[in-house]
């Protein structure tokens, strides 16, 4: 018991010399504040080389990215009425999207709205689902295993960033972020839907992929921002591992 106090010395002085070298990474080079084609690149290496995740910029992994929990509540005049849960989905194919274009944003002023927009090839969502409500006027039942899958997906991603002092720097929060969907095509598949009643649940399957774009539409800004949420603790995470000012160049 007598030695803790030297161990304890040790384990701080330890955590000193790692946080003196703590910088960050050179490879990719770090961009200079605001060069778009830079920070384009540089979101395209960690999605692309990186999705499994990357300790050195507090990156999770996002290949395939765990969602806990969603819930899509909506009611009122929408023709769609619905109260959808999904629990301990995994989000597949964040490896397939790329940005390609991004305006403002990332300059020294760290709260200036920043926009990305981002290509992806497939987005799919495995895992447990519950759902009760109507869609276009129909009831709609079930608890099982869910499929949803986006093609072809273009998102417009909007935020800003909120500062916060640690240890004397300045952190940069994501904040406000919003999304914007437009996708090719949804393909969804419920398992389970009526108690498990097969022929119902294959209508339903059947009309949830034929009226895909409507239902889509109607459900699209709550889809958004329950997915703005999960991005943006992304995004928030990796800015916490350096201050602000370490992850670009002048
Ligand atoms: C994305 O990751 C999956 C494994 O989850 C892999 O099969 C696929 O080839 C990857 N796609 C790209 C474009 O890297
Ligand atoms: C999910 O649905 C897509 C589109 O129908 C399909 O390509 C994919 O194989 C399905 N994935 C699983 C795990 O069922």
């Amino acid at each position: 018991m007598k030695y803790l106090p030297i161990n304890f010395l040790l384990i701080i002085v330890a955590f000193a010399l790692i946080a003196v070298d703590a910088k960050f990474p050179d490879d990719p080079q770090p961009c200079k504040f605001g060069d778009s084609n830079c920070i384009i690149q540089s979101f395209n290496y960690y999605l692309a080389e990186q999705s499994n995740g990357d300790s050195s910029i507090a990156l999770v992994n996002i290949n395939p990215l765990k969602i806990k929990k969603i819930i899509i509540e909506q009611h009122g005049e929408s023709p769609v009425n619905i109260k959808l849960t999904f629990l301990n989905n995994y989000l597949y194919g964040l490896n397939t999207t790329r940005a390609y274009k991004s305006r403002k944003g990332f300059g020294k002023d760290l709260t200036k709205k920043i926009e990305i927009r981002l290509k992806s090839d497939i987005l799919m969502m495995i895992g447990d689902y519950e759902v009760d409500g109507k869609i276009l006027v129909l009831p709609i039942t079930g608890k099982g295993k869910s499929n949803l899958t986006l093609i072809d997906n273009d998102c417009i991603m909007q935020f800003s960033g909120t500062p916060y002092r640690k240890n004397g720097d300045t952190y940069m929060k994501v904040n406000n972020m919003k999304l914007r969907f437009k996708p090719k095509q949804l393909y969804s598949d419920f398992t389970n839907l009526f108690n498990g009643d097969k022929e119902l649940g294959d209508n339903m399957n059947l009309f949830l992929n034929e009226n895909w774009k409507a239902i889509f539409d109607e459900l699209h800004d709550k889809i958004a921002e329950a997915f703005a949420r999960i991005y943006e603790s992304v995004i928030t995470n990796v800015f916490t591992k350096y201050p602000y000012e370490k992850y670009f160049i002048e």
